[in-house]
């Protein structure tokens, strides 16, 4: 599939294979809200429709298959199922109430997505893994635990951190912060003052890749969003709490491709992940 803008400005997607002789059209441009194919530059609009075949006689009812899209809170979404799509489009990709966005980041990471829903999925790695970053100097909990409010969501135990799988591959966490950057032991994420929410939305690319999407938003430091280059250093730190799962990851990642189960051995804390992996 390709997405592009049509000339009213509206987001269109149409399959990625020219009628003509099956060009990938993103590899294209677009011209007055027309998806250009590069080969012999044939022009589609955002119903798939045909409207150009330069050099030859131009035949009617030609084109490609496009989807319905829509827009919300900076998403768009494409519906590749059958029937009607839903009427509304899904609200938790605006941040909560009192909450203001304070970072995007977009990266392609060389993995799998569901190996990176599942590391994002998991908190019980945190104080192993993320040792120079936000899980610096935590201590190894006795038990971590995840208590389930609905199927795909709940609680983290000891941490103040509530999270949710959102088909078909986002995740929704909320962190509880005790001072800024602080996480607090022994609470939820609502009986804390100060919070950290995020959306992770990992999009298959092509085999093997990911594109990552993170929006960060807090429900504190408003005056934060104006400080100079506060994005690079948002990118900066995100880049390197990814860094520290991408060994990780990486490594099972190629186990897996030589046949090896990455799911050997589930524990309890392994529940959210678990979930995920069969609802998959
Ligand atoms: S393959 Fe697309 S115009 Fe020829
Ligand atoms: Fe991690």
């Amino acid at each position: 599939w390709v997405l592009f803008r049509d000339e009213h400005g509206q987001a269109a997607c149409i399959a990625d294979s020219c009628a003509h002789r099956a060009c990938p059209i993103s590899s294209g441009t677009v011209e007055a809200g027309r998806a250009v194919c590069p080969y012999h530059g044939w022009k589609y609009a955002a119903d798939g429709a045909c409207t150009d075949m330069p050099s030859t006689v131009f035949c009617r009812n030609v084109g490609v298959r496009s989807l319905p899209v829509g827009e919300k809170d900076g998403f768009v979404w494409a519906w590749p199922g059958d029937g009607e799509p839903p009427s509304e489009l899904p609200g938790f990709t605006r941040p909560p109430e009192e909450h203001a966005v304070h970072a995007e980041i977009f990266v392609d990471v060389p993995v799998e997505h569901g190996l990176l829903m599942e590391n994002l999925l998991d908190l019980a790695h945190a104080p192993f893994t993320h040792t120079s970053t936000f899980a610096r100097g935590w201590p190894v909990p006795d038990a971590v635990k995840f208590h389930a409010h609905k199927l795909l969501s709940g609680q983290w135990d000891p941490y103040p951190i509530a999270m949710a799988f959102q088909p078909p591959c986002m995740v929704l966490s909320h962190i509880g912060l005790a001072q800024p950057g602080k996480i607090e032991r022994g609470v939820t994420a609502e009986q804390c003052a100060r919070h950290l929410h995020q959306l992770h939305v990992c999009m298959p690319a092509k085999r093997g890749h990911t594109r990552l999407l993170y929006r960060m938003s807090l429900d504190f430091m408003p005056w934060a969003r104006h400080v100079p280059f506060i994005d690079q250093v948002w990118k900066a730190v995100a880049g390197q709490v990814l860094g520290e799962d991408m060994v990780l990851v990486l490594g099972q990642q190629d186990r897996m491709e030589r046949g090896i189960d990455t799911w050997n051995f589930p524990v309890s804390y392994d529940k959210l992940a678990v979930r995920y992996r069969r609802w998959r």
